[in-house]
């Protein structure tokens, strides 16, 4: 299938095309480099002898889709472009609504256009909100968003699922990700941000370079066994697979779905930070701060409903193989 990737340079998106590439699709990536570069394009060739088509351009661009629409017969979509820092979507709300809201709909309207109705969409755990109990499980009511990234996400998925009541014919997988972390097995493909990091894996990673003088633990009171915050962490190739069965299944199935993508399994911080001590060999210069405002205790996933509808599981989410994993991206790809 000829796949439109958006936002497919980027950390999760990049995976994506590999797996997209390694099992025969042609994947389109249309990206503005805003959170990652072109040398991407050349670590997706290494990996899979393949270099995929990239448009350098917005999706909030009218005339970019239509042109890509226009050149190539796309089946189906998959659309991770959006901004996703926390922290600071409450300082820029407006920039967030705009990429991630604004640009959905321009997607949306451009689809529309061009009769193309087949969409995977990059959700997140973070519409659980803080009202629902772990496991979080996709026939929950939507939380309350903390910050306005959590609130495009759910706004996103409400203009996804009225579009499938007033098209029977679109075909739309919502995939809430928990906690993607990893990095690719060959060590050219990793998480690696533009500016300062927000989530803990590269927050570890800069301090295992030098580059941060420590992390700081936000937070050990919560009421879980170590005190640390526990969550859903999932190996970004795992994620990755979960997209090509939510392909498979989407293409055959009319409607809005949702499908939860993590392992099922919390981890504490604590237990992350020494996995990855285990695997570097380096002591992470460490101590307890206060909680992060907004933070809950646990997230992590009831993944039944993916095993059993999309066939899927997390493979290669152990602690240790993820980190090991990052480990050798920070190393290999000369990013220490
Ligand atoms: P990322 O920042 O690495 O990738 C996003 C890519 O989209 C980047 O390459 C960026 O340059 C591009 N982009 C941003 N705005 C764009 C625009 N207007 N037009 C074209 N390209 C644009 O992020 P990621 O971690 O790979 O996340 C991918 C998706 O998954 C996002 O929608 C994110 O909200 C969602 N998600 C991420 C996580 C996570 O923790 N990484 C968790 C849950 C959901
Ligand atoms: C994980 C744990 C922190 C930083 C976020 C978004 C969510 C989703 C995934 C996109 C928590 C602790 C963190 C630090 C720490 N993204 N921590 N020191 O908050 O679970 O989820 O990313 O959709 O929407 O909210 O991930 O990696 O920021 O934090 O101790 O310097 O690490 O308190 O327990 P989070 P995270």
């Amino acid at each position: 299938m000829n796949i439109l990737v958006t936002g497919g340079m980027g950390y999760i998106g990049s995976h994506t095309c590999v797996e997209l590439l390694q099992a025969g699709h042609t994947p389109i990536i249309l990206d503005n480099l805003y959170n990652s570069n072109l040398a991407v394009l050349d670590n997706i060739a290494e990996i899979t002898g393949k270099t995929p088509v990239f448009v350098q351009g917005d999706i909030r661009c009218r005339e970019t889709l239509d042109g890509l629409f226009a050149q190539h017969k796309i089946d189906a979509v998959i659309h991770f472009a959006a901004l996703k820092a926390v922290a600071e979507s409450v300082q820029k709300p407006l920039e967030y609504y705009d990429c991630n809201v604004t640009g959905t709909l321009v997607l949306l309207q451009a689809m529309q256009a061009a009769g193309c109705n087949t969409l995977v969409f990059s959700s997140s755990a973070t519409v659980y909100g803080s009202e629902n109990q772990v496991p979080f499980c996709e026939d929950m009511p939507v939380g309350t968003a903390t910050n306005p990234y959590g609130s495009t996400k759910i706004m996103m998925e409400r203009i996804l699922q009225d579009m499938a009541v007033a098209n029977p014919d679109w075909k739309i997988s919502l995939l809430r990700y928990f906690n993607p972390v990893g990095a690719h097995p060959s060590g050219k493909l990793g998480e690696d941000p533009n500016g300062i990091p927000n989530n803990l894996m590269p927050i570890i990673c800069r301090v295992a370079q030098g580059k941060m003088e420590e992390l700081l633990i936000t937070g050990n009171d919560y009421d879980t066994p170590d005190g640390t915050g526990v969550r859903d962490y999932i190996h970004v190739v795992d994620l990755a697979l979960g997209h090509l069965k939510a392909l498979d299944k989407v293409v055959q199935t009319p409607g809005c779905s949702i499908h939860n993508l993590g392992t099922g399994k919390g981890l504490s911080v604590l237990e992350l930070v020494q996995a990855f001590e285990k695997a570097s060999g380096i002591t992470l210069p460490r101590r307890f701060a206060p909680r992060r405002p907004g933070d809950i205790a646990e997230s992590y996933a009831n993944v039944d409903r993916a095993a059993r509808e999309l066939g899927w599981q997390a493979k290669h989410s152990s602690a240790e193989e993820i980190c090991q994993d990052v480990w050798r991206f920070l190393t290999k790809s000369n990013k220490r």
